[in-house]
């Protein structure tokens, strides 16, 4: 059983959907051939309906959620970006852009993990990076928060990392532009496959950018070189084909069955039980204590000992994620996706429990 923050335990139906691609013809097919234009095509219809993505949003697949972290400061920055840093992901966003020479500011998120003091002013060229779902501390941006931010920023470009909860997301997309994820952690598949939203206003600038900086988008999977090929549902450099069959064969699964509205309800389902079992738990209490702000898909647990109950779990043959970064020896980390079965939630519970007694 594998409760880790990602990649995690993987979907149940993924071995017969990777055996069926297997053995099909598009296992060997060629990223320009009708099967992948079909697949393609069929994905992001079927991510669109799942996730509630507007029509005219373009989908771009790349390597990872790291490689897109990347992808959005070339593509999407002249010179300049404001992150706003909840924990350890949104730093390292933070860094790529100081690395790839982007004059960079940041707001860190306040010391009770309620928001952000928006500041007064960005300049107006920046690009505005936020981290929806912090898998380092368990914190997450509330939709009233993202509508914020597009108030007072109305004519900036805002990037939402998205990584640790698609497809489980509760914002508007108007109040984004860009959102991208990677699979291996509230889709349940095999790592390999990040995935890049962009609105038309997005591409516009993008595009807008690469005639005036032309040395500024790097050269791999430019947004041009995406657009271009997303007209014919092909993509610039060969793709993930797998990952790309295995998403589109998740999505239609949730989509049969209801949806987002059904993950939202296994979620709810999964955390009321989930949520009350460790406050009843002693020695384990939620490093975000106000439950508005607390992720709903990745536990941050504060614990004395996390090494010994992250090994004595081991022992029972589950896994958890130990603390991020400075909070290896204070935190554990659990990961509460919507494949997880709730048997296997009461399960990690007891087990829990039995550790800590
Ligand atoms: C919030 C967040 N952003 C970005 C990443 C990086 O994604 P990937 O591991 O797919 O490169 C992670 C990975 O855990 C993450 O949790």
């Amino acid at each position: 059983m594998n409760f880790a923050v990602g990649p995690t335990q993987l979907h149940p139906q993924i071995p017969s959907i990777a055996q069926d691609f297997l053995t099909s013809s598009l296992a060997s097919a060629s990223h320009r051939s009708s099967a992948f234009q079909q697949l393609y095509a069929n994905t992001v219809e079927e991510l669109k309906t799942l996730m509630g993505i507007p029509q005219n949003y373009e989908i771009y697949f790349d390597a990872s959620g790291s490689s897109l972290f990347e992808r959005v400061i070339l593509n999407l920055t002249t010179e300049s970006s404001h992150h706003f840093v909840s924990g350890s992901f949104g730093e390292k966003w933070f860094s790529y852009a100081k690395l790839l020479g982007r004059r960079v500011e940041k707001t860190s998120i306040k010391s009770d993990f309620s928001g952000y003091e928006l500041p007064e002013e960005i300049d107006t060229d920046s690009l505005i990076c936020l981290t929806y779902n912090e898998t380092s501390l368990g914190v997450k941006l509330t939709p009233k928060m993202l509508q914020k931010f597009r108030q007072k920023f109305p004519n900036h470009l805002i990037a939402l990392d998205t990584v640790s909860a698609a497809p489980l997301i509760d914002f508007e997309w108007s109040d984004i532009d860009s959102t991208f994820f990677s699979v291996q952690k509230a889709f349940g598949m095999p790592a390999g496959l990040g995935v890049w939203v962009v609105s038309p206003n997005a591409l516009k600038r993008g595009l807008a950018l690469i005639d005036k900086y032309p040395l500024h988008q790097g050269a791999h999977n430019r947004i041009s070189d995406f657009h271009k090929n997303y007209k014919t549902y092909q993509t610039p450099s060969t793709p993930n084909i797998m990952g790309i069959y295995m998403l589109c064969e998740i999505c239609k699964t949730y989509n049969h069955l209801g949806g987002l509205s059904y993950l939202k309800k296994i979620n709810e389902q999964q955390r009321a039980f989930f949520d009350k079992e460790i406050s009843e738990i002693n020695g384990l209490e939620f490093s975000i204590t106000n439950s508005d702000y607390r992720s709903k898909t990745i536990a941050v647990l504060k614990y004395a000992e996390p090494k010994r109950l992250i090994e004595a779990l081991k022992k029972r043959d589950i896994t958890i994620s130990k603390g991020y970064g400075d909070f290896e020896e204070q935190h554990i980390r659990i990961g509460i996706f919507p494949h997880h079965e709730m048997e296997s939630i009461r399960h990690l519970i007891e087990a829990l429990k039995s550790c800590l007694n």
